[in-house]
């Protein structure tokens, strides 16, 4: 851990921001700047994954730290920054770490194969009912940002894969391979080395999405049922 004191803070700043400053004030000094991931800077990309005051992305909620303000903290306040912490996520430097463990698992299965030749019918053609779609983009509002994994004490993906399953199970147009996507994607988040789910919900807590733990039960019935069906 390394101290730095960071003058020149608006309230109205974003965390981000405060980070650019403090980077801006070491390069200055012709010292190395803090390492950080970001990218959109607007809570859609999940990059910005920092360990804030013991919590994934601050003590705000529902919002991810590119979206939290510096009116969270009190002028004066000494703030504590870590990386995700996770077997599967690696430290690469400072506050980066390595999520494409998350990458892996979506390409297990977190896709649906549709033929795009041209003759593709409009998916808009299919009935789904508003209980099924409302699920479903609840659950594709998942960002993995791995929030998930660094808030449970198990360093479980349960959340973010539950989300991605969830996602194309509750969709006719998920449902032609929805055995084989749940197996694989279940067995690449094992293979990753994530621990498993132990029902304490920090996950859904700690989620700047608010995924629920329902589609964890989801995910586990689709599991079952795929095992059971083979
Ligand atoms: S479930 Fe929530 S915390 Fe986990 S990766 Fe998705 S958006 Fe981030
Ligand atoms: S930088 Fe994209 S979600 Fe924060």
């Amino acid at each position: 851990m390394v101290d730095y004191k960071v003058t020149d803070i608006s309230e109205h700043m974003s965390f981000l921001e405060m980070m650019d400053v403090l980077n801006e004030q070491l390069v200055n000094q012709g010292e190395e700047p803090v390492a950080f991931d970001h990218d959109c800077r607007e809570g859609i990309c999940g990059m910005c994954s920092m360990y804030i005051n013991g919590e994934a992305h601050g003590p705000d909620r529902g919002v991810t730290t590119c979206q939290l303000h510096m009116r969270m903290f009190k002028d004066g306040d000494t703030i504590t920054i870590e990386p995700f912490r996770a077997k599967a996520f690696p430290v690469i430097k400072d506050l980066v770490v390595d999520r494409s463990s998350f990458d892996r698992i979506q390409h297990a299965g977190g896709y649906i194969s549709v033929n795009t030749s041209g003759n593709t019918q409009d998916a808009n053609a299919i009935p789904i009912s508003k209980y099924a779609a409302d699920e479903a983009m609840d659950a594709a509002t998942c960002i993995g940002c791995g929030a998930c994994v660094a808030s449970c004490k198990n360093a479980s993906a349960m959340l973010f894969v539950g989300a991605k399953v969830s996602q194309y199970a509750l969709l006719p147009q998920g449902r032609i391979e929805a055995v084989d996507r749940v197996k694989n994607m279940v067995a690449q988040m094992d293979l990753e080395g994530f621990g498993n789910c132990t029902n304490t919900g920090a996950c859904e807590i700690e989620c700047p999405k608010g995924i629920s733990l329902e589609n964890i039960a989801r995910m586990n019935r689709e599991y079952l049922s795929a095992n059971i069906k083979d």
